[in-house]
């Protein structure tokens, strides 16, 4: 197939590029590089630069060859972004994918895959693991653009036709994860440990999420390419990891035994998420296969490799 990224310079569409090249793909990547990075595009890849805001820069994509399916990662990613400013985040989350679709509506591109997010769509939940069934409670305009972005995968869907998954995302992390960033846990302790610093805890540690590690979230993208059963799909562990023992693993894993500084706790953070990926493992027989030592053994290794260069 012939599929299209957008966000494909980023951590996790980056990723998802070099598994769909190995599948034998052909992938043309979107991308601004607002936050993804040049060195993460693989040479393989098309690489067309420009937002997903602007029609022209989809149709040009489109012109230029005939795309199978678009794995729509392109992103503003920023809880906090979102919060501070939720136009901004309409315009590349909401008006960015409906430009997208309408595009792609109008070259027939028939199947479009989507990022979506579990922890922030579902919002906090009294079940854990939350399935697709449980009523949506986003509580940031994050999480409400991505279920605005569903509702229309569903709504084009019914009315030209376009075959679509939303992928509930539980917290990706990996090599590559921006350790700057707000979120990333694991990259920003790693960062921290490798640095000799000591990482700094909002709160108590005691709040949990379902941390995934990237490369299983490309094999479960890849697997429901295979199965192109429309609708949402969980994936994430089913598994709750507090902070305080993503600190602790990280320490073991680096040999150190290290002490986290606690901040304040963040006014208005998530206490608890983790997502039950049943429905993805019905479908397609996916399972998440990196253990979280093993994939915090991989996230530090290339943060260290990074630190050589
Ligand atoms: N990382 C996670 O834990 C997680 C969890 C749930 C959902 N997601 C979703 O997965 C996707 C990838 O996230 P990520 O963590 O890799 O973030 P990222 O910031 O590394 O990737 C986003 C990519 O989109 C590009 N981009 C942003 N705005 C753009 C625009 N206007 N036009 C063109 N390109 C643009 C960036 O340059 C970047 O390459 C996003 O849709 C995100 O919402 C991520």
């Amino acid at each position: 197939m012939h599929l299209l990224v957008s966000g494909g310079a980023g951590f996790v569409g980056s990723h998802l590029v070099d598994h769909l090249l190995t599948a034998g793909h052909q992938v043309t990547v979107l991308d601004n590089l607002s936050t993804g990075k040049a060195e993460f595009l693989h040479p393989k890849a098309h690489f067309a630069a420009g937002d997903i805001r602007e029609a022209q820069v989809w149709r040009s994509v489109f012109n230029r060859s005939t795309i199978d399916a678009i794995l729509h990662f392109a992103a503003q990613v920023s809880v906090r972004i979102s919060v501070e400013h939720p136009i901004e985040d309409a315009a590349i989350n909401v008006d960015g994918s409906i430009t997208m679709l309408q595009a792609a509506v109008e070259a027939g591109v028939p199947r479009c895959l989507f990022a979506s997010s579990g922890g922030a769509v579902y919002g906090e939940q009294e079940v854990l693991p939350t399935t697709e069934e449980a009523v949506t409670e986003p509580a940031c305009p994050y999480g409400i653009h991505k279920l605005i972005v569903e509702r229309y995968l569903s709504a084009y869907g019914e009315t030209h036709g376009m075959r679509w998954q939303a992928l509930r995302l539980g917290n990706v992390y990996g090599p590559r994860q921006d350790p700057y960033g707000e979120a990333g846990v694991v990259a920003i302790f790693a960062k921290a440990v490798l640095e000799q610093r000591r990482a700094v805890i909002n709160g108590d540690g005691k709040q949990s999420r379902d941390f995934v590690y990237v490369e299983d979230v490309c094999r479960a993208a890849l697997a429901l390419l295979a199965h192109p059963l429309d609708g949402i799909y969980n994936v994430g562990t089913g598994r709750e990891t507090s902070i305080l023992d993503i600190h602790r693993m990280i320490g073991e894993a680096a040999g150190r035994a290290w002490v986290p500084q606690h901040g304040p706790a963040k006014e208005g953070e998530q206490r608890h998420s983790s997502v039950s990926p049943a429905r993805l493992r019905h479908l397609t027989g996916w399972e998440p296969r990196v253990s979280l030592p093993e994939g915090i053994r991989a996230t530090l290794a290339y943060f260290q490799s990074q630190a050589k260069r």
